[in-house]
């Protein structure tokens, strides 16, 4: 692509402007022939009242002329904001020129080799194999068959609170919540749920680091005590900062205590960075974050798509790559050409635009202007900040910790509303923030405007004030 071409997509407006608050006349009609055509769960509750009509660099333009600042990015899936023309232009050359869908564990591609040599050289150096997947889901379940595959075992432990996918495997493994496994957890076996370092809600009522992370604990003292032994347990799944349920970051000694039992029993450690991977965090992988911690296997996806086509990725070592031959994982869509173009497309373009320096401006706005929300209004509980992985929890008050799942539905529509939007599911207490890793830090910096705006206005109406 020309420079002139890349230029053209910084320049790209950058305005949020609100014609009509959401949602405007238009919307409402595609919501009306929404509700006739699609499956209930999809139009009930609906987050984010609107519909899109385009989307381009780190704005979303719905269907009533309204323009929004996107810190949603498709659930982290556009990481260099919408419509990046080195990506789009690669991924439509290679798209015409393969002709279209190819079926490549069958058909192999050369367009696969060399995303799969990129990826190994990007990850942690152990991680040397690659399992070509469509959907985070997939890569998570992938990853589950090579631990037990590996090891000849059958329990895997995860955590209270984790999300690793939507089909029957990797949503029984990450039990976020009951509405996540309802109709699932019944049929599904083989996991032990065990507790995350939610330190904020700690579910022991201890406070680190006087706690001595109990949590850990727990796996030495319940688990391996009660429920079963390690030689029976193939590994463990975990993401290295837990993401639908709020950003919660492990504190120091966590993970490395996580590992070093791993360690001692031959246990496979899966480090989900299907939404924490490509510098979400603030490193090209979360897991970065505790060096000298190895992992077994690494699924991956969403920002690994640049934002392009659906893709995604199990990145893990010889020992359990080449434990089978045997295994069938990907699919018919998995790694298919014009994909893989545009993925390698995408971390070429995040080297060469030093995203990650861009983030850690992105992380000190954060600090600055989220952080202290904390200080300043009673119902702002906790502010978590990884890179640009945030998320801004809501309390009735301080005090008890009360969650306030209908004061943040309101901070939300009235972020909408000013021409923010940001991710918030119904029913929850928190509020998350996932902006492209290269969003000018002026444009960051007023979206946190809003924030406060919305915060500090739903205070005042709710009689809550300043803490
Ligand atoms: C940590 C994690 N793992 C797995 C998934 C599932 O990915 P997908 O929606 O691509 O199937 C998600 C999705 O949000 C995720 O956050």
């Amino acid at each position: 692509m020309s420079p002139s071409r890349e230029s053209e997509h910084q320049r790209t407006a950058i305005e949020p402007h609100i014609v009509t608050p959401p949602p405007g006349p238009k919307s409402r009609a595609y919501m009306e022939r929404e509700k006739r055509l699609f499956f209930a769960a999809w139009y009930t509750d609906k987050d984010v009242p609107l519909i899109m009509r385009r989307k381009r660099g780190w704005l979303i333009e719905d269907v009533d002329g309204n323009r929004y600042i996107d810190m949603a990015t498709g659930w982290a899936s556009t990481p260099l904001g919408a419509g990046y023309e080195p990506v789009i232009e690669r991924t439509i050359e290679v798209l015409r020129e393969s002709g279209g869908v190819e079926c490549t564990d069958y058909v192999t591609d050369v367009h696969l080799f060399d995303l799969a040599e990129k990826l190994v050289e990007v990850s942690p150096p152990n991680l040397t194999r690659v399992a070509p997947d469509t959907t985070g889901t997939e890569a998570v379940e992938a990853a589950l068959r090579l631990a037990r595959e590996k090891t000849g075992r059958y329990f895997v432990i995860t955590f209270h609170g984790s999300f690793h996918g939507g089909n029957y495997g990797a949503a029984g493994a990450g039990p976020l919540s009951p509405d996540v496994t309802r109709g699932i957890k019944e049929y599904i076996h083989g996991f032990i749920h065990v507790p995350y370092p939610t330190c904020y809600r700690c579910p022991f009522r201890q406070t680190y680091p006087a706690c001595g992370l109990a949590c850990l604990d727990y796996i030495e003292d319940v688990v391996l005590r009660y429920e079963t032994t390690p030689d029976q347990i193939a590994g463990v799944l975990y993401e290295p900062i837990q993401g639908e349920n709020g950003v919660y970051i492990p504190p120091d000694g966590w993970i490395e205590g996580l590992h070093e039992m791993g360690r001692k029993y031959g246990w496979v450690m899966m480090d989900d960075e299907v939404q924490t991977g490509f510098g979400r965090t603030g490193k090209m992988f979360a897991i970065e974050h505790w060096p000298g911690v190895e992992v077994d296997l690494m699924p991956l996806a969403k920002a690994l798509s640049g934002g392009a086509l659906p893709i995604a990725a199990v990145l893990g070592t010889d020992a359990v790559m080449t434990a089978s031959d045997e295994i069938y994982l990907g699919g018919t869509f998995a790694w298919q050409p014009a994909a893989c173009a545009g993925a390698l497309a995408g971390i070429e373009a995040m080297e060469r635009e030093r995203v990650l320096e861009n983030v850690a401006r992105l992380e000190q706005i954060a600090q600055e202007r989220l952080a202290s929300l904390v200080d300043r209004y009673e119902i702002v509980g906790d502010v978590r900040i990884k890179g640009v992985y945030i998320a801004l929890e809501f309390v009735e008050e301080k005090e008890s910790k009360r969650p306030a799942p209908t004061l943040t539905r309101a901070i939300h529509r009235r972020l909408l509303a000013k021409g923010l939007i940001a991710i918030h599911e119904a029913g929850l207490w928190w509020i998350r923030l996932l902006p492209a890793l290269n969003m000018p830090p002026d444009l960051f910096r007023r979206g946190c405007d809003l924030i406060e705006e919305a915060v500090a206005e739903v205070s005042r109406e709710q009689g809550r004030g300043v803490a």
